[in-house]
């Protein structure tokens, strides 16, 4: 009984020295250093810095096809708060959400797109965010067509008199 406990210890250390041995052999996760691989010409960045890249100002290029985008996008998503033209009557307001301010007040009208591009992805006060929901370029699109529907008006009657001289 004795010897046997007192070869355990043996058995436990050579068990251990060989597994050193081995892990000397086999390279180890923790140290291998893989070589520096250059991005190959043409390839598409991903990840964090491709996801900043797209947001960065002045964005894509303002055409007809990238505002009736944003006009869709804008329908389905900023609507339903925002309304259809902008004035912060949209149906979830009439069913108790927090109105939110017109998009035709001065100091929404003075918003850059790109800062419009920021409030979809980061959200504003009561407003969620919308970065899980909404692609960069169609931020884009939607900020642009938010500036087309300022520019326009609210569409009321009494903005047409209004613009009247
Ligand atoms: C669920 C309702 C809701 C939806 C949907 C919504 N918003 Fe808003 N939004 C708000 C509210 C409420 C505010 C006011 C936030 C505050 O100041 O607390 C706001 C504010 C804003 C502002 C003004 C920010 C400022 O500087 O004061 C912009 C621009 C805006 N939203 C754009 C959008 C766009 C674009 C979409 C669609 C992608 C959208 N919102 C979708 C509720 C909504």
């Amino acid at each position: 009984m004795r010897l046997a406990v007192a070869l355990i210890p043996a058995v436990f250390l050579a068990a251990c020295d060989i597994g050193t041995e081995e892990r000397n052999e086999v390279a180890s996760t923790r140290t291998v250093q893989r070589p520096h691989v250059p991005v190959p010409p043409g390839a598409i960045a991903r990840g964090t810095a491709a996801r900043e890249a797209a947001l960065a100002p002045p964005g894509p290029e303002v055409t007809r096809e990238l505002l009736a985008r944003g006009e869709e996008r804008f329908r389905a998503f900023c609507a339903p708060c925002h309304g259809a033209s902008g004035r912060g009557d949209g149906t979830i307001v009439s069913r108790g959400f927090p109105a939110p301010p017109s998009y035709h007040e001065e100091r929404l009208r003075s918003l850059a797109p790109e800062q419009i591009v920021q409030v979809i992805t980061h959200g504003k006060g009561r407003m969620f965010p919308y970065a899980d929901r909404i692609l960069p370029e169609e931020r884009w699109a939607i900020a642009h067509y938010v500036k087309d529907l300022q520019a326009r008006g609210t569409g009321s009657p009494f903005d047409q008199e209004a613009a009247r001289p």
